[in-house]
């Protein structure tokens, strides 16, 4: 955390700005966060893990703090409202520490209802207040207003240098983890077995994760987001690991592809993985995200290929929508402070829509890259029986070599995934300054 403290002023200053130009841009005066409740299952007294306001945590670090309040007005020093709740069934939060306090004038509450004494009624009307469930104490109030929430979502995209250190921190807390994973794989460990080795490596708890971990051997590569841990061990042909780590409320979002074997497969993967590195190297400030995808889509067509899974060059594959039924998802998306972030289907901080085109509509990213923005790079192969089924059903079944479809399809699927950060005239790849 050493090296985030000297960064975290500026950060504060971006988020400032930010906020101003936003509230700005909707004739608004003051920007109120609510980090979000803890929310109850239904006839039930267990609550769901806390997942707090990703606009609160992309101000300051604090990740398991339900009930508090930020305030912003453009000109004076943001306000922290503290929760502190008198609880003796719960440990209560600790008094504020850390190298965020000293950015905000701080107050400790004891109930999130107290932001109503802290927000006199008169300039609600003038506040944009942006959270979940914050009509119930501001009903005056324009509750997560779009244009407010657009300019934020916008500038999300480019990270400040502090957030660039928490997504370095955050690759480098997953890779050991990466790395424990395939050891335990290796070993014969079974799914459930392989995800503890993973919490381990990381040190965190499930509930600390950004997302759940994806750990899929053999023929649970092809589930896209496989969500099951098999207690038995399964014959060691192939693992796909997707599963980042958190920093400060950061996530990184990585996914590792391994085999055991040689053969066909073994050679998709070593193709992949050059294919995936080339893709890497193609993030700069000024490239189309939707480019960079089709490109994607065209060497994975080409491998398709060269591997004598399909009759048809990558360009064709491509325009014909051959890709698509290996291919399913986009080449990647926004990261930050949600592993899925925002933002990254806007043309302009005014909220102005930039939809997928119509042959890629999973494409989640189709902005142009400005430098310190950093997107996932997460090409893939799969052989999904839903999706083969219907290609077998398609015009398109004659330009498929059915029976090397059928040998591969034991080991899945291969995804390989690093977090990427455009520069003005290349790249930093945040993943594999930690893991090869
Ligand atoms: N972990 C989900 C994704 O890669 O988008
Ligand atoms: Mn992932
Ligand atoms: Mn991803």
């Amino acid at each position: 955390m050493n090296e985030l403290a000297p960064l975290y002023a500026d950060h504060v200053a971006r988020c400032c700005e930010t906020a101003g130009e936003a509230l700005a841009s909707a004739g608004l005066e003051q920007l109120v966060i609510y980090a979000g409740s803890e929310h109850l299952a239904f006839l039930d007294d267990q609550t769901y893990p806390f997942r707090a306001n990703p606009l609160f945590k992309a101000w300051l670090p604090l990740t398991q703090h339900p009930g508090c309040w930020l305030l912003y007005t453009p000109g004076q020093r943001p306000v922290l409202l503290y929760h502190q709740p008198r609880d003796f069934w719960h440990l209560p939060p600790a008094d504020p520490d850390g190298y965020w306090v000293e950015a905000f004038d701080l107050k400790v509450i004891r109930d999130p209802a107290e932001i109503t004494t802290h927000l006199p009624e008169e300039v609600r009307s003038r506040c944009a207040v942006l959270g979940e469930g914050v009509a119930h104490w501001l009903p005056e109030a324009n509750i997560n207003p779009e244009r407010v929430l657009n300019v934020l979502h916008w500038h999300r995209a480019r990270k400040t240098s502090y957030e660039l250190a928490c997504m370095r921190a955050a690759n480098r807390r997953a890779a050991p983890a990466h790395e424990a994973a395939r050891d335990a794989f290796l070993a014969g460990a079974s799914e459930y077995d392989i995800h503890m080795a993973y919490l381990q490596a990381c040190d965190h708890t499930d509930d600390e994760l950004p997302y759940h971990n994806i750990i899929a051997v053999n023929e649970h590569a092809a589930v896209l987001h496989y969500q099951h841990r098999d207690r038995e061990p399964a014959p060691r042909r192939s693992l796909l690991v997707d599963a980042g780590a958190d920093v400060a409320g950061y996530a990184s979002d990585i996914t590792r592809t391994w085999t055991v074997d040689e053969g066909d497969f073994a050679g998709l993967l070593a193709g992949m993985e050059s294919l995936q590195r080339g893709l890497c190297a193609e993030v700069r400030a000024g490239v189309a995200f939707g480019d960079l995808h089709r490109l994607a889509h065209q060497q994975i067509g080409q491998l398709l290929k060269d591997a004598g899974v399909i009759r048809l060059d990558g360009v064709s594959a491509a325009e014909r929508g051959l890709t698509n039924y290996f291919y399913p998802h986009g080449l990647g998306h926004l990261l930050g402070v949600q592993v899925h972030d925002v933002g990254g289907q806007q043309a302009d901080p005014q909220g102005t829509a930039a939809p997928p085109p119509d042959d890629y509509p999973k494409l989640r990213l189709t902005r142009r890259l400005e430098a310190d923005t950093v997107v996932t790079v997460e090409p893939g192969i799969y052989f999904i029986d839903l999706l083969l089924d219907e290609l077998q059903a398609s015009e398109l079944a004659t330009e498929v070599h059915w029976p090397t479809v059928e040998r591969l399809k034991p080991w899945g699927g291969i995804r390989i995934e690093d977090n990427v950060r455009a520069e003005p005239d290349g790249h930093e790849n945040l993943t594999r300054a930690w893991l090869p």
